[in-house]
C-alpha cells in the first residue's frame, strides 16, 4: 500500500531524463498488462497500443512537434513567451520508444454499458489505461513523458490509424538518469501545483 502512495508521489512527466538504453521485452510487457488492466466504461477496452522504435518515424513526429511548439509560442508575449522558451516539451529522440495510445469508440459497441448518456466515458477509460501505465512504469524505475503537441490527423496518418479511431496520447517510455522532485513546469516557474484545499468542496460546489 505504502509502496502505491510512494509511486504515485515519484510519478513525474519526463522529458530531459531518458537515457535511451533499450526496455526489455518482460518490463515493457508488465507496464503494457497494468495499462491493460484498467477498468473501462461496459468493458468495452476501448484502447489500443501502437509500439513505435522506428528512428525515422519518431524523426518525422519530432519535426511536427517542433511546428506546434512554433504555433503555441506564437501565443505568448513577454516574460511567458521567454519563460516557455527553456521548457523541455518531449523526449521523442532521447527515449527508448514511444507508446501511442488511441480510442476506438466502436469497440464493443454499439450497446456499450454505462455510455448511453456520456459518450466521453470511452475516453476516461482510456486515461485510465494510461495512467496504469504510468505508474507501472514508474515503478519498473522508467520514465513516461506525454507529448500533446500534436495534430490528429497528422498522428493518425504516420501511423495508419483507421478511420474512426482516435490517437489519444503519445507517450516517451525508457530508462531514466533520475526523477525529478520538482515537476518541470514548476522548476520552470510556469505553473505550481496548488493545494489540495483549493479543490475540495463540501456537500455543494
Ligand atoms: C493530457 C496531458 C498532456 C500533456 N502534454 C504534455 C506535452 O505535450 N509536453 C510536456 O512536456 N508535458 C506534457 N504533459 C505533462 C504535464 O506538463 C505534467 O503532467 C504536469 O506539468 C505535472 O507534472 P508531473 O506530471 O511531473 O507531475 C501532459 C500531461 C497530460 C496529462
Amino acid at each position: 500500500m505504502r509502496d502505491l502512495y510512494e509511486v504515485m508521489f515519484r510519478r513525474r512527466d519526463v522529458r530531459a531524463e531518458f537515457t535511451g538504453e533499450p526496455v526489455d521485452d518482460e518490463t515493457l510487457g508488465r507496464v503494457l498488462a497494468a495499462a491493460h488492466s484498467a477498468p473501462s466504461v461496459g468493458m468495452s477496452q476501448p484502447w489500443d497500443f501502437l509500439l513505435i522504435r522506428d528512428r525515422s518515424t519518431r524523426q518525422a513526429f519530432f519535426d511536427h512537434v517542433q511546428q506546434e511548439r512554433a504555433v503555441f509560442a506564437a501565443e505568448l508575449t513577454g516574460e511567458e513567451a521567454e519563460r516557455f522558451e527553456r521548457i523541455k516539451i518531449d523526449g521523442v529522440l532521447e527515449s527508448s520508444l514511444s507508446v501511442v495510445v488511441t480510442y476506438d469508440d466502436s469497440r464493443a459497441g454499439p450497446a456499450v454499458l454505462g455510455r448511453h448518456a456520456i459518450a466521453d466515458a470511452g475516453l476516461y477509460s482510456v486515461c485510465l489505461a494510461i495512467q496504469n501505465l504510468w505508474l507501472a512504469a514508474t515503478a519498473e524505475n522508467l520514465g513516461v513523458g506525454w507529448v500533446s503537441f500534436y495534430r490528429e490527423p497528422f498522428l493518425a496518418d504516420l501511423l495508419g490509424i483507421p478511420d474512426g479511431v482516435r490517437p489519444v496520447a503519445w507517450l516517451c517510455l525508457g530508462p531514466v538518469t533520475d526523477l525529478q522532485e520538482v515537476p518541470d513546469l514548476e522548476r520552470h516557474g510556469w505553473r505550481r501545483r496548488a493545494p489540495l484545499a483549493n479543490f475540495l468542496h463540501d456537500e455543494k460546489w
